[in-house]
């Protein structure tokens, strides 16, 4: 695991940004995988202005989407899918056909969990995969107590996170959905290269838990320990607690 402190929060997105680079420049039809949240979105920001600036593409790039809310419309605002739109494919050429979500309205949602997988197979797997990281440890939606080897699947949203997410829905807890689809632990240690991303004190004891504590279902995040490529991109605040 490569830990990397940053000296400014703003410094992660040339940094995370160099590293999804590094697999497009190598492979123009690079698959991406795209976490939401505000962690990653400095990197999205910098890898929009380097295809404005033209110095990369991604016409060629497929790219997976890790969750999804289940019940939120198509368009929804909070939609994981509506979100990624916004802040990432907007700001780049990525094709939109070959985007890639978990529709979290099908009526037969465990169906819709094993045709992603599917894709993602066909796809050749995911070759560089950005990752943010609950205060409680989750990597996409695998609350504590996920199976470490888990594909994609319905979970419950555990109460801290649906708080922590109302800030998105106008601070109404109850708007938060209670359900949603996500991509498994053993889905997320199948990509080649793993770029998870952590900022500010309050993720300071997942990252030392992600780092130095013992693989346990009960820190989801610490089954990357196990992974053989693994990039850490972390501030002072959220680094507090390493020894
Ligand atoms: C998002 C996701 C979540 C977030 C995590 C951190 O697709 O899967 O695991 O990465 O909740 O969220 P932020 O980055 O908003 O602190």
């Amino acid at each position: 695991m490569e830990i990397v402190i940053i000296d400014e929060p703003e410094d992660v997105g040339p940094l995370g940004a160099d590293a999804i680079a590094q697999h497009v420049v190598a492979n123009p039809e690079a698959v991406l995988g795209l976490a939401t949240g505000s962690s990653p979105l400095r990197v999205y920001q910098e890898l929009g202005a380097r295809v404005a600036r033209g110095e990369l593409s991604l016409s060629r790039c497929q790219a997976f989407l890790l969750d999804e809310y289940v019940g939120l419309p198509a368009g929804h605002p909070e939609a994981y899918r509506t979100v990624i739109d916004r802040e990432f494919c907007d700001l780049v050429d990525l094709d939109p056909a070959n985007v890639h979500g978990l529709d979290g309205t099908a009526e037969d949602l465990l169906g819709e969990c094993t045709r992603y997988e599917s894709a993602i197979a066909a796809a050749g797997g995911i070759d560089v995969q950005l990752l943010g990281i609950g205060r409680d440890g989750h990597i996409a939606f695998n609350e504590p107590g996920s199976s470490l080897g888990s594909r994609t699947r319905v979970k419950t949203l555990t109460t801290q996170t649906r708080l922590d997410n109302a800030r998105f829905f106008g601070d109404d807890f109850h708007a938060v959905p209670l359900h949603c689809l996500t991509q498994g632990i053993g889905t997320i240690s199948s990509a080649r290269h793993l770029v998870l991303i952590a900022l500010g004190e309050p993720k300071a004891e997942a990252v030392h838990q992600l780092v130095e504590g013992p693989i346990s279902a009960l820190w989801p995040a610490t089954a990357l320990q196990l992974h053989p490529h693994v990039t850490v991109l972390l501030d002072p605040a959220a680094a507090s607690r390493l020894q």
